[in-house]
């Protein structure tokens, strides 16, 4: 299964935002992860709707929209009008997440649901099969630059095999702490889609950062 790269653009430089979103086209990376939080659900404040849209104006690869925000719902269309391919809610925001899938995939974005760090992956029993991907949070939500929490491994590996049992062909994706080190592990486990942010946009040649992480 080849690894599907996400550069988080939270560790991007917004004085100069479309120099970053060059390098990432011109890159073997796949999607732009974009995190949205609101300052509830997580402790911080980064983008909205008139980002969004400019950086989907400079993208040639999908947008993979990440909402660290409450209740979701409120703004899924709005989110397909700025320009989201992907877009992933999380579990713990969302009180009817069946109905929030249906409605995600009715606008024409895939469909993911995000697990926080303590959220066990048994929670995903009667929901897997509606969702197109799966994001494990490998670090507390809200910040770049976190240290990645091992257990997500274990975590990754029993979602896999949920999958594998019902015959889903589910995307994994691991976001927070994710570099070139721990990249093969994460793969091996049963990802097959890795979220850096710090790894990619502080390295000194992020094109070659983003080529190793597709190797793994
Ligand atoms: C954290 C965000 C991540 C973040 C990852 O809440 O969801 O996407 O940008 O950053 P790194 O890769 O630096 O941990
Ligand atoms: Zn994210």
């Amino acid at each position: 299964m080849d690894t599907i790269v996400a550069p988080s653009l939270l560790s991007a430089n917004f004085g100069n935002l479309k120099d970053d979103i060059e390098m990432v086209n011109r890159s073997q990376a796949d999607w732009f992860h974009c995190d949205i939080m609101d300052g509830l659900f997580v402790p911080n404040l980064s983008y909205g709707f008139p980002i969004i849209e400019q950086i989907k104006r400079l993208a040639k690869k999908p947008l993979d929209v990440h909402l660290m925000i409450v209740d979701p719902d409120r703004y899924l269309e709005r989110f397909k009008e700025a320009g989201a391919d992907i877009l992933t809610v999380h579990i713990e925001a969302c009180t009817h997440l069946h109905r929030t899938l249906q409605k995600i995939k009715a606008l024409g974005m895939k469909a993911g649901i995000a697990l926080n760090p303590h959220t066990a992956v048994s929670q995903l029993e009667e929901i897997v099969t509606d969702a197109d991907l799966v994001l494990i949070m490998s670090v507390n939500p809200g910040f770049g630059g976190q240290k990645f929490i091992e257990n997500s491994y274990a975590k990754i590996a029993r979602l896999r095999e949920m999958a594998e049992q019902k015959h889903h062909s589910l995307i994994i994706e691991v976001d927070g702490g994710v570099d070139t080190a721990n990249a093969a592990r994460l793969h091996s486990a049963g990802a097959n889609a890795l979220v850096a942010g710090n790894a990619i946009f502080k390295a000194k040649n992020p094109e070659e950062v983003i080529a190793k992480l597709k190797m793994s």
